[in-house]
C-alpha cells in the first residue's frame, strides 16, 4: 500500500497526535496544506472529540487522524495511592495543600464504544493507537468503516504484533521521541531504541508501511528517515511551539530555552514512561520511580502541585513534554513548519 496515494498527502509528513497538547486547530492547519493532521483524544470527552472534529471538518475536507490510547485501566489501588501522596507530602506542605482533598481518578481514557460510536457517524480516514489495539471487537468496527488504523511500536516485536494483528501501518517510535513511549510489550527501558536504528530493522520485519518518528525535526531529518525506508515522518515535538498548539506559556518558553537540551524518560506524571524536559519534581523524586501508582493513576497526585507552581510561573512540577530534538519548534504558524519540514 501506498500510504500517501491512499490518504491523498502531498507532503510526507504526519502531525503527532499530542493529547492535551493540541488539537483540531492545529490538525486542520497540517491536513488543510497536505500533510496529515491528527488530534490527540486521550483527554478528551466525548463531546470534546466531537466539537474538534468539527473544527477539523469546517476547515478542510481532507484526511485527518483520529488517535486513542488503549491501555488496560488499572484498578483503583488505596494503599500505594497513599504511599505515594506520603512520598509528595514535602510538595505538598510546601504549597499549602491539603493532599485528603485530592480526588484519585484515572487522567487519560481509553478507547471506548461510546467513542466508537461517535466516529461511526463520519468515519476519519484514520484511526490511531497508541500502546497497542483496542479489543478485537472495537479493532473490527473500526475497519468496517474503511478507516486505516495505524498504531506506535518501539521494538521490532511490537511492530510484528501490530501487522499481525490488524494495523495497516506502523508508526516507528525511536527514543528520541517526546511525550509517552508507545510500549505495549515489554517495560524494559533496555529495549528502547533510536529512531536511526528502529526504523530500518522494523522496515525490514513488516510488510505494511512505516512511519518514522521520534526526533525529526528539520527537512534533513525528514529526508533521513524516508531514505531508512519510511514511508512518511511523524513529527511531535516542532509542532509545539505552533499558535495552534495548546501547551501553557511555561511549556512554549520551556521549548524554547536551553533545559529542553535535556530530556529524560519519566513515569512520575502519569505512571508510564514519557519523554520530557528535566525539571525540579523529576531531579527530586524520579525520573523513574517504582512507587508512582499504575498508568494513568498517577496524574491526580501531582496535578495540585502542579497547578500552585503554575500559577506562581514555574514549571517546576509540571509534564514538559520534548524530545531530544526541540530545536523545529518554531513559533510559527503550523501550515509554514509543514512546508518547511516538507522542503517545500
Ligand atoms: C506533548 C506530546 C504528547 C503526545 N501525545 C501522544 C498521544 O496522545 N498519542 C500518541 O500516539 N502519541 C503521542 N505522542 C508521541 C508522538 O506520537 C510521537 O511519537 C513523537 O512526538 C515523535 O517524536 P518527536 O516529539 O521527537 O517529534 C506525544 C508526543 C508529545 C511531544
Amino acid at each position: 500500500m501506498n500510504l500517501m496515494q491512499t490518504l491523498g498527502l502531498d507532503v510526507p509528513i504526519i502531525q503527532a497526535p499530542m493529547a492535551g497538547a493540541q488539537a483540531g486547530a492545529l490538525a486542520a492547519a497540517v491536513s488543510a496544506v497536505g500533510g496529515l493532521g491528527s488530534v490527540g483524544c486521550a483527554t478528551l470527552s466525548t463531546e470534546g472529540i466531537r466539537k474538534e472534529l468539527e473544527i477539523i471538518r469546517g476547515h478542510t475536507d481532507r484526511a485527518f487522524n483520529v488517535n486513542f490510547f488503549c491501555h488496560e485501566p488499572p484498578l483503583q489501588d488505596d494503599a500505594r495511592e497513599a504511599a505515594w501522596r506520603e512520598r509528595l507530602g514535602p510538595y505538598y506542605r510546601e504549597f499549602g495543600i491539603d493532599a485528603s482533598s485530592i480526588p484519585a481518578g484515572p487522567g487519560r481514557a481509553p478507547f471506548s464504544a461510546e467513542a466508537a460510536d461517535l466516529l461511526a457517524e463520519a468515519p476519519p480516514k484514520v484511526v490511531s493507537f497508541h500502546f497497542g489495539l483496542p479489543s478485537a471487537g472495537l479493532l473490527a468496527r473500526v475497519k468496517s468503516w474503511g478507516s486505516l488504523v495505524i498504531s506506535s511500536a518501539t521494538t521490532v516485536d511490537e511492530a510484528r504484533w501490530l501487522e499481525a494483528h490488524g494495523a495497516d501501518a506502523i508508526v516507528a517510535q525511536g527514543v528520541e521521541a517526546g511525550g509517552h513511549r508507545g510500549m505495549f510489550l515489554t517495560d524494559d527501558l533496555s529495549t528502547q531504541i533510536g529512531t536511526l536504528a528502529l526504523v530500518p530493522q522494523i522496515v525490514r520485519a513488516v510488510r505494511v508501511p512505516v512511519i518514522a518518528a521520534g526526533g525529526i525535526a528539520d527537512a534533513a531529518g525528514v529526508r533521513a528517515v524516508l531514505a531508512l525506508g519510511a514511508s512518511a515522518a511523524q513529527i511531535g515535538t516542532a509542532y509545539l511551539r505552533c499558535p495552534e498548539s495548546t501547551i501553557s506559556d511555561i511549556h512554549r518558553d520551556a521549548l524554547a530555552s536551553d533545559a529542553a537540551r535535556h530530556t529524560v524518560l519519566t513515569n512520575l506524571f502519569t505512571g508510564r514512561p514519557a519523554r520530557g524536559i528535566v525539571n525540579r519534581f523529576i531531579r527530586e523524586v524520579g525520573p523513574m520511580n517504582d512507587a508512582a501508582p499504575r498508568f494513568p493513576l498517577a496524574t491526580s497526585a501531582i496535578t495540585p502541585i502542579r497547578a500552585k507552581a503554575e500559577a506562581a510561573g514555574s514549571g517546576d512540577f509540571s509534564p514538559l513534554w520534548s524530545g531530544q530534538n526541540a530545536t523545529g519548534c518554531q513559533a510559527v504558524p503550523a501550515a509554514e513548519l509543514t512546508r518547511e519540514l516538507a522542503g517545500l
